[in-house]
């Protein structure tokens, strides 16, 4: 991937944030992901006071773009407020394998943008049995 390209998909998981939902946490999450056809699809956090419902950021980018047709992906950035480097959680890396199994995860600081694959963050994913 081109680092233009990292920089424009880890801004739009910034910009993304601004959305989010988070009055219980006050921790706030953006993400963006890349189709393979070069289109973004954005998703933030949402909270809900029944808790355990909360939605994570990487999910509802994925569901949108998955919502709109598409179904190949090449990326995937993430952002938080805190400024820290934010990971996808295990539920949203098991989500995001079973549909692009060579994702790039993008992760940005306030410090550095650091690039990961799907299969490095998640070595023994649960797969469908043959
Ligand atoms: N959260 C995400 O959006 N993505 C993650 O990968 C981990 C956690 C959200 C869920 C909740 O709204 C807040 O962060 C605190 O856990």
């Amino acid at each position: 991937m081109l680092q233009d390209e990292i920089e424009r998909l880890a801004r739009a998981a910034e910009d993304a944030l601004k959305n989010a939902i988070a009055p219980y946490s006050g921790f706030k999450v953006g993400a963006a992901i890349l189709s393979s056809d070069g289109k973004v699809y954005t998703g933030c956090n949402v909270e809900n006071y029944s808790l355990m419902l909360a939605m994570c950021a990487e999910r509802v980018a994925l569901l949108k773009a998955l919502s709109e047709g598409e179904r190949e992906f090449t990326a995937m950035a993430v952002s938080c407020s805190d400024g820290e480097a934010c990971f996808p959680c295990g539920a949203c890396r098991q989500m995001l394998f079973e549909f692009a199994p060579n994702l790039k995860i993008i992760v940005s600081s306030k410090d550095a943008i650091r690039v990961f694959g799907i299969k490095e963050l998640l070595p023994f994913p649960f797969v469908k049995p043959e």
